[in-house]
């Protein structure tokens, strides 16, 4: 989604901001801009549809590269189409250049009163922060109070950076449920909506929370709460190495990180012990209930913990999509725990279905589950468990997926222990090597890729575990590769989407040898009666469909079934991957996508 980079230092800072920009292109954009401040105080805005090189080019072909203060962004379109003059900045007249993230619910009538006195040039929502800015500014004479006075006036979700010509020393921001951090270095001060584009050049950075605003000059930094009062920031060093995000010029992020599992999870085997807050391990004695909160992968997670912990304790458990329980009137228990679980701990549907249920419900404790440490809804959570799985740049979640699984696995064994003083769930301390061998079938799921990627409907089912796992798997097809895929619970299928089958909708199965291995084989068999074409995911060795012409099967490495779901996983995203080669998609930056989405 949209990403903001903006700096003041010593120096031209123009080819630093791309390549911040460029650091930030994994959260997925559909063009990009920016605006440098010369030292006459004149405001040069390049934008572009596209990619950041497109940008880069104009930019180093442009006659006005210098300037040491500047912002740039890159857009994920939602208010007007993805056209240049959508871009941003987006400017007031040559007055004031602005870059916005997030969704300004109230911009009609804002710019209702506005038009007026301002020529509106773009079809976004973000252009009414630019003119009420400068509005305000007129207004109040002093740009800290017209900042605060736009911000007080604006609903939704926003950070901005703004740049503005009657003001040449200062960067001006402003935040609400968007996220914004300002680095600190011996040259200057930057902004970005996240700190992997700066961490390349500082470790100190300043998490700004929502309502706050303020300034940035070369020397000084400026944030103001909502009520207009000072605050002192509370700056963090943050230890971590600049992530490797680069890859083989040949390789897809998305493979490079689905190979990259063994090792994640070999990793959090290592630390099970070491690496829980014991604090948290308290907790799970006395819980009752537990709501787990999420969207997309990170929901399908949630589906599929459910199954372990119902199977390993006597905790009950909801797993809740965020965008539908923020506007549900749900009661909810005093002995909940609630789990929000977020790959980027930053996506807006569950920061506000989970601030809404704080509000209600203060006294509930809550654990975020999420591949950022420094996020929003680390933040706001009573604990958090970091998933080590380093940086995820392929939209389509992988190994933040797995890891955050693996996770709710830990906790599911955890309360069993602390509720019933028992190892029930099956033992994962080999999974790392189960994965390194589903990893060497990658061939084989080649070629069953080569044939699926031929149709343009594909029905994922299965049953117990087995079903979340393939709700995750078609979301994971349809991402990378644009099938129409379903997923159906094996049972379910006479409900409905046997209506479907025929000799063009591709059924993938996914079949454990578990106490609904039979069932799964009628449901396969009604499938094929049918003449719909199979193709089976299995970790049993028995094929009872060996001589079938209609039916093809993929053994995926033997493992427990506890432990399915994982191995299961990989599979899937390898055949994912796969079949979106073979179609020619754009696997790393779907369209229409993004990784990080902070807008509702
Ligand atoms: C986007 C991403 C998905 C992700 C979902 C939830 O749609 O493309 O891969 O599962 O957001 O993101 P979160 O950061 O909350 O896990």
């Amino acid at each position: 989604m949209c990403g903001i980079v903006g700096g003041i230092i010593k120096g031209d800072i123009g080819s630093l901001l791309i390549d911040s920009l460029e650091l930030l292109e994994y959260r997925g954009y559909d063009s990009a801009g920016i605006t440098l401040m010369t030292d006459q105080s004149e405001l040069n805005t390049i934008k572009t549809t596209g990619k950041i090189n497109l940008l880069k080019q104009k930019y180093l072909q442009s006659n006005t590269k210098s300037g040491s203060i500047g912002i740039a962004h890159t857009r994920w379109a939602t208010h007007g189409s993805p056209h240049e003059t959508n871009a941003h900045p987006i400017c007031s007249d040559d007055i004031i250049s602005m870059v916005h993230n997030g969704i300004i619910e109230n911009a009609n009538e804002l710019k209702e009163s506005l038009s007026e006195q301002y020529t509106f040039m773009s079809e976004t929502d973000s252009e009414v922060i630019a003119h009420l800015f400068r509005a305000n500014i007129d207004q109040y004479k002093d740009p800290v109070l017209a900042l605060r006075h736009t911000s007080l006036k604006l609903d939704g979700s926003y950070a901005t950076a703004i740049l503005s010509r009657n003001h040449p020393h200062k960067l001006f921001f402003s935040n609400f449920h968007s996220p914004l951090v300002i680095a600190i270095t011996d040259h200057g001060h930057y902004i970005a909506s996240d700190h992997l584009a700066l961490l390349h050049l500082s470790n100190q950075f300043i998490y700004l929370k929502p309502h706050q605003h303020g300034y940035i000059t070369l020397n000084s930094i400026h944030i103001f709460g909502q009520d207009g009062r000072p605050i002192n920031p509370k700056i963090e060093v943050v230890n971590i190495v600049p992530p490797t995000i680069k890859r083989k010029p040949s390789e897809h992020f998305m493979l490079k990180e689905i190979y990259e599992q063994p090792n994640v999870i070999k990793q959090q085997i290592e630390q099970h012990t070491t690496h829980w807050n014991p604090l948290i391990e308290e907790q799970l004695h006395h819980i009752k209930h537990i709501l787990i909160i999420g969207c997309g992968s990170s929901y399908n997670a949630g589906l599929t913990a459910r199954y372990w912990i119902e199977a390993c304790s006597q905790v009950s458990v909801q797993v809740e999509i965020a965008s539908e329980l923020r506007y549900r009137q749900a009661y909810h228990k005093t002995d909940t725990l609630i789990i929000t679980l977020s790959q980027s701990g930053e996506t807006a549907d569950t920061i506000s279905a989970f601030a809404s249920l704080k509000k209600s419900n203060p006294q509930l404790t809550s654990i975020c589950i999420t591949n950022n440490n420094h996020s929003t809804l680390t933040r706001m959570s009573d604990f958090t468990i970091i998933t080590p799985a380093g940086p995820e740049v392929g939209v389509a979640s992988t190994k933040a997926h797995l890891s955050a699984l693996f996770c709710l696995y830990q906790l599911a064994a955890k309360l069993n222990h602390a509720q019933a003083g028992q190892d029930t769930l099956d033992d994962p301390t080999q999974l790392h090597i189960n994965l390194k061998q589903t990893l060497a079938l990658h061939g084989n799921i080649k070629q069953c890729a080569l044939q699926i990627s031929q149709y343009n409907h594909v029905l994922f089912i299965g049953r117990h575990l087995c079903y979340p796992t393939v709700i995750e798997a078609s979301l994971k097809l349809k991402e990378v590769s644009y099938i129409h895929a379903e997923a159906y619970a094996g049972g379910e299928l006479k409900h409905g989407p046997l209506a479907l089958i025929d000799a063009n909708v591709v059924t993938i199965a996914l079949l454990a040898k578990d106490h609904l291995y039979d069932k799964m084989i009628s449901n396969i068999n009604e499938i094929i009666a049918r003449n719909g074409p199979v193709f089976i995911y299995t970790n049993t060795h028995t094929d009872p469909f060996e001589n079938n012409a209609l039916v093809n099967t993929i053994r995926i490495p033997s493992c427990q079934n506890d432990l399915l779901p994982f191995i299961a996983a990989v599979a899937l995203q390898l055949l994912a991957y796969e079949t979106a080669l073979a179609r020619g998609c754009h696997i790393d930056q779907p369209r229409n996508l993004a990784k990080c989405v902070t807008v509702e």
